[in-house]
């Protein structure tokens, strides 16, 4: 176990990002409260990601972690999810088919709902109130009511992860993940894509290979690795209190894990070493994310490293590096090369979203070539230091909503307006999710055939 580390060590450290709770006490009660609950997940879950995870480090692997900016009470709902799970899945079927390897599913999803501000207050129309930080915590209507935190709230996050996580375990193993019907789906969209030609040579592949597969008797009836997926859930571990509640010991190991997700992330803004946001994970055994911003040095890097992951675990730490598309060679290099030469086992992967973000028509929005421009040069980085391209990290719905611009059927400035309904960020919606891993799977197919992989073991 960590050294000196109890899941309320990080109270006395120095903190970002922390809401003003107006009654302390009804805070306090709360997080009581929530510390007898269920946890939402189970520590040898966690495990096996890390597992993984490890694989994806060791080069034998694909990263694939998606899902809202910002998950809302208002859009909960099934058909929300289930249009979600339908778009990621088809992406993780055209990534393993480009990558050739297992690509390792987890979704920013029954738990993202606290969000990092850069301004403690929000002022409009000469009116100042407290800036919206996720429906965890306040609600994003701008009065006086809505903009306190209230602690109640985080009760109903709770219940909304547990509901949300309940339907994506059914879908997972229940049938819906049936590689034949994430197929057809897929064939669906590759039809009706203004880029059709371009995908048919991979959607044809795949379909040659599941006809194949049919042919000489293997089907979802007597395999059922091909009608089930291992799925896993992830978010910001911004509110720790919540987190904290959250954290328990498995009885299994004797080691201490958050519960409230398989693996949680620690944001760039929340990353300073001393601080309270990196003291908390340290201590948690779960896969670990690090948001990783052009402020990021070497040193500081490495520095971060020896706290998250002392022990160098593979699968253990992933980096998600978010620069912005013409940040990527001026910073990707350099912390490469650290950790290369201090030997440390990381997963390397690329958030394109949080560094292309521009304003159109007074919308907060991404251009998709932007996004696409940032995982390539991501891509093209690896290649030249020889280290692996793990995976992608992005901002994403399966509704048809228009919040990024461009791709094949191109979002206009002009249509940002007609169904912008993110609670933060702006997410691709399913179409150019999906056009995203079809380049995706192009690049993989590219680092494949320059440097062929060892076989790999077969595997769900
Ligand atoms: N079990 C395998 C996997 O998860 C194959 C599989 C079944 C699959 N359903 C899927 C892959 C849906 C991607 C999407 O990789
Ligand atoms: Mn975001």
């Amino acid at each position: 176990m960590a050294k000196d580390w109890n899941p309320a060590s990080w109270r006395s450290m120095p903190i970002e990002q922390v809401p003003d709770y107006p009654d302390p006490m009804a805070l306090a009660e709360t997080e009581k409260k929530l510390a007898t609950y269920p946890p939402l997940v189970f520590a040898g879950e966690a495990r096996k990601l890390t597992r993984a995870l490890g694989e994806v480090a060791e080069g034998r692997g694909f990263l694939l972690q998606g899902g809202d900016c910002a998950e809302s009470f208002a859009e909960h709902g099934a058909d929300n999810i289930r249009d979600f799970f339908r778009a990621f899945l088809q992406m993780a079927v055209v990534l393993t088919f480009g990558a050739s390897q297992p690509v390792v599913k987890v979704g920013r999803i029954a738990g993202q709902f606290a969000k990092p501000r850069s301004s403690n207050n929000e002022t409009r129309d000469g009116k100042t109130l407290p800036s919206y930080r996720g429906d965890i915590i306040n609600g994003i209507e701008f009065d006086e009511a809505s903009r306190i935190p209230s602690p109640e709230r985080q009760i109903e996050a709770y219940r909304q992860s547990a509901a949300t996580l309940n339907l994506l375990r059914a879908f997972a193993q229940g049938g819906y993940a049936n590689l034949e019907n994430v197929h057809q789906w897929m064939l669906g969209f590759v039809g009706g894509s203004p880029e059709a030609e371009r995908y048919r040579a991979l959607a044809d592949r795949i379909s040659e290979t599941m006809n194949f597969m049919r042919a000489i008797g293997i089907n979802s009836e007597n395999h059922p690795s091909l009608r089930e997926t291992d799925f896993f859930t992830s978010h910001e571990a911004l509110l720790l209190g919540y987190e904290e509640a959250l954290t328990r010991v498995d009885s299994t190991s004797g080691d201490w894990y958050a519960t409230s997700g398989h693996m949680i992330w620690i944001g760039d803004r929340t990353r300073q070493e001393e601080n309270a946001h990196v003291e908390f994970c340290r201590g948690i055994k779960n896969p670990i994310g690090l948001k990783c911003g052009p402020s990021l040095e070497p040193d500081a890097l490495l520095r971060l490293i020896d706290r998250l992951n002392p022990e160098n675990k593979a699968g253990r730490l992933t980096l998600i590096t978010r620069f912005g598309h013409e940040k990527v060679e001026a910073h990707l290099p350099k912390l490469i090369r650290a950790v290369e030469r201090e030997g440390r086992k990381v997963v390397w992967s690329c958030d394109p979203m949080h560094g292309n973000t521009i304003t159109l028509n007074h919308y907060k929005t991404r251009p998709f070539d932007r996004i696409l421009s940032e995982v390539e040069s991501f891509f093209a980085v690896h290649r030249a230091e020889g280290t692996h391209a793990g995976g992608i990290h992005i901002e994403m719905t399966g509704k048809d909503v228009t919040e990024c611009t461009g791709g094949a059927r191109p979002v206009l400035a002009e249509d940002l307006s007609d169904r912008y309904h993110t609670h933060c960020d702006p997410r691709l919606n399913a179409n150019q999710a999906l056009e995203l891993a079809f380049l995706v799977a192009e690049l993989l197919k590219h680092d494949h055939a320059a440097a062929p992989q060892q076989q790999q073991a077969a595997r769900r």
